[in-house]
């Protein structure tokens, strides 16, 4: 059994929690969206949270009954939702009001296209070159940017007991000042930043550093993934604010006779829940037709990789070094298959349009190289998946191959980890991804960009014994179901209980490990039932 929290012992704030992200927890839309007709008499479907944040902050929401304010997108949307955007979720047995925000076109693209994740999203991935920036864009995203806050300040202000106002993502850099101004310190302000933060030498190319880290310190406590992005958090204060205080140790700001908390939350995923997915029938049946279907020989060496496709993910870089795999140990030619699982994503970002395209040319180039008639290299799948299948898909894999060139985490790994029931399959992790400070350790590291090391180190992972492989595995499977998603929160709820000096809680998620892992939870070292 893993995982360490039951529903009743999970940290619940004891304030009105507003939880503000830009995506949405639930959706709707018309049943025949593409099928036209009167949008009167059209049915319409709700989509649910199938993984990653929102479906784990879902169940949080649903106990505090609380208001999650999002993004809300197109005309079903308006339809479910009252005058002023609200609609009460999740649909069969309500419990907890998602506050919807209209963003019209406009707003999208230069907010959310634009600013957000053409300026914010290189920039905190190191990757200037890629900035495209326009004032445009800086206008959208403080405009939108006052939209949310107006409406996460408007639910905190209805509750008597005060609120927590928990702001998800680089989407919302100015907005927890702007909610400060309108709600006094009464409310407690938190923010999860998903991605890096970079080092100043990065950031001071931003034309607004200042806006910025102004908007938010405000935060009482601003969270990054791992203790590095907080140093550099520290550092760009630093270098930008003046007169800011830092206590460097405690990860303390004080500013403008205000303190911000700056910590480490290396975020976790729902650990029992992947395994038990992934240990079902329709994981394997999925997986049984999956390999009929690419001819996928049952004795081959299949490695896998789930992504957006981003340029952050380091797609190309890895199907280069399985190529290169293929090249120069002709022994894998007809035995390995790589399968690249791979979500569309932002591709109205001329920089997400060229990766589309650099990944299929390099996907045909290296199954046009090495394909046989009854054998593919490299097999693309792009259609979503339910969780069941990926997971069948990760359980199946004999390798999992995670090498993003940057990424804030990386929740993949921790998935392909906790699906691993048969604890045999072998962690590949790139260096420059979050989830190497919690997992690097025992998952096989790789430089995406070092083509011939990474090749290396497929051959190596493969050919190394299975009890090395079982060793790892089980002590990445701890690692992962001891600070699984539940953990996460209850660790940040339990810091923002602290800061607000309502009496120690104990945030049952033990002590973290010097490798930014924690141990001293109910996970079972043996494996045997992980
Ligand atoms: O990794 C940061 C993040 O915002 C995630 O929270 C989210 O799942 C992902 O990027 C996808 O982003 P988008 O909402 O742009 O599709």
């Amino acid at each position: 059994m893993v995982g360490n929290h039951s529903a009743d012992d999970r940290q619940t704030p004891t304030e009105e929690l507003v939880v503000v992200s830009n995506r949405e927890p639930y959706s709707h839309a018309y049943a025949d969206s593409d099928g036209g007709g009167d949008s009167d008499d059209r049915e319409i479907e709700v989509q649910r949270p199938v993984g990653g944040l929102t479906a784990g902050l879902d169940p949080v929401m649903q106990r505090a009954e609380g208001t999650w304010v999002a993004w809300g997108d197109g005309e079903a949307d308006r339809e479910v939702s009252d005058a002023e955007g609200r609609v009460r979720v999740p649909p069969e047995d309500s419990s907890y009001t998602l506050q919807r925000v209209w963003l019209d076109d406009e707003e999208v693209e230069e907010y959310y296209y634009g600013y957000s994740n053409q300026v914010l999203w290189p920039l905190c991935h190191g990757d200037v070159g890629n900035i495209t920036y326009e004032p445009r864009f800086w206008q959208r995203y403080e405009s939108v940017n006052e939209r949310f806050a107006d409406a996460a300040a408007e639910c905190a202000r209805e509750s008597d007991s005060g609120s927590l106002v928990w702001f998800q993502d680089y989407h919302f850099g100015l907005a927890p000042a702007m909610v400060r101004s309108q709600v006094g310190d009464e409310t407690t302000i938190a923010q999860f930043w998903h991605i890096p933060w970079p080092s100043w030498e990065s950031f001071e190319v931003c034309p607004q550093a200042h806006q910025l880290l102004e908007g938010l310190l405000a935060n009482d406590l601003l969270g990054f993934h791992v203790d590095p992005h907080c140093a550099n958090f520290l550092e760009c204060v630093d270098a930008c604010i003046e007169g800011a205080t830092i206590d460097w140790d405690a990860g303390r700001v004080h500013h403008a006779g205000h303190e911000t908390a700056v910590e480490s939350f290396p975020m976790g995923v729902d650990a029992e829940r992947i395994e038990r997915l992934a240990g079902s029938e329709e994981a394997d049946d999925f997986w049984a037709d999956f390999r009929d279907s690419q001819g996928i020989a049952e004795d081959a060496t299949v490695a896998i990789g789930v992504d957006r496709l981003d340029y952050t993910k380091g797609i190309p870089e890895r199907i280069r070094a399985v190529e290169h795999l293929l090249e120069t140990r002709p022994e894998y030619r007809g035995e390995f298959v790589y399968v690249q699982k791979a979500s569309e994503s932002r591709s109205r970002i001329p920089a997400y349009q060229q990766l589309q395209r650099e990944v299929e040319e390099t996907v045909e180039r290296v199954n046009e190289r090495f394909g046989t008639d009854d054998w593919t290299p490299v097999v693309g799948v792009t259609e979503m998946l339910p969780p069941e299948s990926l997971y069948g898909l990760y359980r199946h894999a004999d390798l999992g191959l995670v090498s993003p060139v940057r990424d804030g985490m990386n929740l993949v790994a921790k998935e392909y980890v906790a699906a691993q029931v048969d604890n045999d399959g072998a962690l590949l992790l790139s260096k420059f991804a979050g989830t190497a400070q919690d997992l690097g350790n025992y998952a096989y590291a790789i430089n995406p960009y070092a083509t011939e090391e990474f090749a290396e180190t497929i051959h190596e992972a493969v050919t190394d014994s299975p009890t090395d492989r079982k060793r790892r595995m089980r002590q990445l499977r701890q690692l992962v179901a001891a600070y699984d998603l539940d953990a996460w929160m209850d660790d940040i709820f339990g810091t923002v209980e602290d800061l607000r000096g309502e009496g120690e809680t104990d945030s049952g998620s033990g002590e973290r490990d010097g490798t930014g892992g924690i141990e001293g939870q109910s996970a079972e070292a043996d494996g045997g039932n992980v």
